[in-house]
């Protein structure tokens, strides 16, 4: 399995490698484009949620329950609604948000 993975960006059609693993959180900033995260990737603020397709980690027990309280749909086609600091990349993964 390759090392590296990588991180699509909708709607820009960049890319970009990152070590498997590497949150989406750190990919997105990495990357420069804008993404709120004011608990600075502790869990807890939500303002990092995105929409993401692919092969990223399943969404853990905190993810859950911090999806639970939003009241948004959490599907958007092939997209799903992660937190992208619980997020990690396992393989090819597209990420995108509703202001990019
Ligand atoms: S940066 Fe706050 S929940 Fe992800």
């Amino acid at each position: 399995m390759p090392k590296d993975v990588e991180i699509s960006f909708i709607p820009f059609g960049t890319h970009l490698n990152v070590p498997r693993g590497t949150s989406l959180l750190k990919a997105i900033t990495q990357a420069g484009y804008p993404v709120g995260y004011s608990c600075r990737g502790q869990g807890v603020c939500v303002a990092c949620a995105v929409w993401v397709q692919g092969q990223a980690s399943k969404p853990s027990g905190r993810e859950i329950e911090l999806l639970r309280e939003r009241t948004e749909t959490q599907k958007r086609g092939d997209f799903s609604l992660r937190i992208s600091c619980l997020t990690r990349a396992k393989g090819s993964v597209r990420v995108t948000t509703d202001y990019w």
